[in-house]
Formats: C-alpha cells, structure tokens, sequence
C-alpha cells in the first residue's frame, strides 16, 4: 500500500498541520435580545444560556464580549404587544428601544460594528415580515415601510443593514434610499436565501414573534429548492448587496457552497436559535457532547463556504478559544 491516508492524521500536530479550515472569533456575528427597562436579564426558555437584555446590561454583555474577540453583533428587540400594530409603526421611531440601544452600544464601543435587522416582525401586530391586507402579505407597500425602518436604524448608527423580510426588490430599494440620504457607508447583508424553516422556532419565543395567522410560505422560500437560491442571489448581486447570507446553516450546506462558487462578494450563514436549541436540548439530556457537537457544526459550515457565521455559540465559543491548552 503506497498511499496510507492514515498517516497524516497519526498525532495531533500533524492533524492540525493539515487541516484545511479554520474558524476564528473574527469571523463570527452574535445575536443578541434587547428588551425595555433597567437592570432586566430574562433566559429564552428554548434556548438556554441566551438572555433578553434590558439596555444597561446588554452594554455590559457586549463589553464582555467585546473582550473576548467578538466585533458584531446582531440585536434584535423584543418588544411588548403594546408596542406592535399592524404598520410596524415602532420600527421607525427614532426614540424606540431598538434605536436607542444602537445608538448607546456604538456611543460607547465605536469599535464595535453593528449588524441590524430589516423587517417587520418584532414590531407587527400581525407577527409577519411584511404589510398584511386580507391575508395577503403585500410586497410594494411594505417596501416602504422597510425603508422607512432602515433609515432609522442607519441614523441611530447601524453599520450592516440585514434585511430579512423577503420581499422582492429590497436590496434595491434600500440601497438606493441610504444613497440619497447620505448613507453610501451603510452596508446591506441581505438574509438571500431565506427558507421557510421550522428551525425558527425558538427565535419567535424569544421575540413572542410567530405570526397570528398563517405561515411564511409566500415570501420565505421552500426547503426543497437550491436553483432559486442562485436566482435570489443573483437579483441581490444586481441591486448593489454588499454580503449575502443564507438562513438557516446546517440543513443548508449545499446552498452556502453554491452561492459561495458563484458570487464574488463573502458568504454569510445563519446557524439559528431552532439548530442551537437542538444541541443545547441533546446536550442537556446526556445525549451528545454540546462542545464537540457545537465546533463540529461551526466548522462545518466554515467548509461548507461560509466566510461569516453568525451564531448563539459566538460567545461560548470566544470562550473555549481562550482556554485552549498552551502547547
Ligand atoms: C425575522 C427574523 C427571524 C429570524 C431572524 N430574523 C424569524 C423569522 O423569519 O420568522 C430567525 C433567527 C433565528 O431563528 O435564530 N424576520
């Protein structure tokens, strides 16, 4: 036998020599919950370990991240029912906790950069992404809506604007409305492609976020379809997106390499709160390892083609790379 394959995996330090991807903290992008009031620090039930933050102790949650190597994060706020109506109406008001916790977070960590959401969930009475008239999710209309939503986020400081509405023609749309009010620095990551997935689940607890009638078929996309990932991708190259991202990551590996082959711009990967519920649940009950099982799945997806992971395990993570044994 000429060819043993098995003797570049004989100790750890060849294996390391010959690894073929890396995962650095660099790389990643944390979510993090936001909710009204002081001193509040609330655990989402689906997904242990993660917290609602009221503003004073997410700055300090952020600042220890911050020194652990994580630079991104991604709120999102989680407001009450008296806050939602049907026009998403608080999603553009500049005094909202959403803005305001923006605007704290880079007053006080202009170092850190801050990827925000674009869509109308957290702020709909309807619980969907976009304007709903007669069960009908509107495109057009809620275009408008959106925009208004992203200037105000790109006023109070955002620097990555993720749109993960869906709707046809937004990157488009908010690319050219940040222009004409200044904002040619504010990028856009558009959440591409965007599947109708089950995997959600615990994001919407977290957020009481899930939609009052029907599901989001008409604007998510269907599991069952990679061609179309290519399409989206394509309409979000033309209209000027700086990062695309595909969402959810482990069940959508082929579509992260796919688009990763085809565009020359980097590739994010959403590793969502239903896929770190699972390993968090399995961990729990002694079922698996939740350390191997959450540095198998960050890899990868790495090797899949993601350049970008934003994940629950961001901080877990920075963690265990600061403990790794000194050799
Ligand atoms: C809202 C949004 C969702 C997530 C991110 N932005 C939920 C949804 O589309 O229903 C999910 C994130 C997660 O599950 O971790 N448009």
């Amino acid at each position: 036998m000429l060819r043993r394959p098995r003797r570049n995996r004989k100790s750890s330090a060849i294996r390391d020599l010959v690894e073929e991807t890396q995962l650095s903290v660099k790389q990643l992008i944390f979510p993090i919950f936001i909710i009204d009031g002081d001193s509040q620090r609330e655990e989402v039930k689906s997904m242990p370990g993660i917290y609602r933050y009221s503003i004073d102790l997410l700055l300090e949650e952020v600042a220890a991240c911050r020194d652990l190597g994580i630079r991104t994060f991604a709120p999102f706020p989680a407001l009450t029912d008296d806050k939602k109506d049907p026009f998403a109406e608080e999603g553009h008001n500049p005094e909202g906790l959403f803005p305001t916790a923006i605007r704290q977070i880079k007053e006080n960590f202009p170092d850190v950069s801050l990827m925000t959401d674009i869509a109308m969930d957290p702020y709909s009475s309807d619980g969907h992404d976009g304007l709903v008239r007669d069960g009908e999710i509107l495109n057009d209309e809620t275009l408008e809506i959106l925009g208004k939503m992203a200037l105000t986020q790109a006023e109070a400081g955002a620097d990555i604007l993720g749109p993960s509405d869906m709707m046809d023609g937004r990157v488009g749309y908010l690319r050219n409305l940040l222009d004409e009010h200044g904002y040619q620095q504010v990028s856009i990551m558009s959440y591409t492609a965007k599947y109708a997935s089950a995997f959600y689940g615990p994001f919407r607890d977290a957020l009481d976020s899930a939609p009052k009638s029907g599901d989001k078929k008409t604007y998510q996309m269907n599991p069952a379809n990679r061609v179309e990932a290519l399409m989206e991708a394509e309409l979000d190259y033309e209209e000027g997106v700086d990062m695309l991202m595909v969402k959810p990551a482990l069940a959508y590996l082929d579509i992260i390499r796919s688009l990763k082959d085809n565009f020359p711009i980097p590739i994010a990967a959403y590793q969502v709160s239903g896929e770190y519920a699972m390993i968090k649940a399995a961990a729990a009950n002694g079922w698996l390892d939740g350390e191997k099982a959450m540095l198998e799945s960050l890899i990868s997806i790495r090797r899949a083609g993601a350049d970008i992971i934003l994940t629950y395990f961001a901080k877990e993570y920075a963690i265990l790379q600061t403990h790794l044994p000194d050799l």
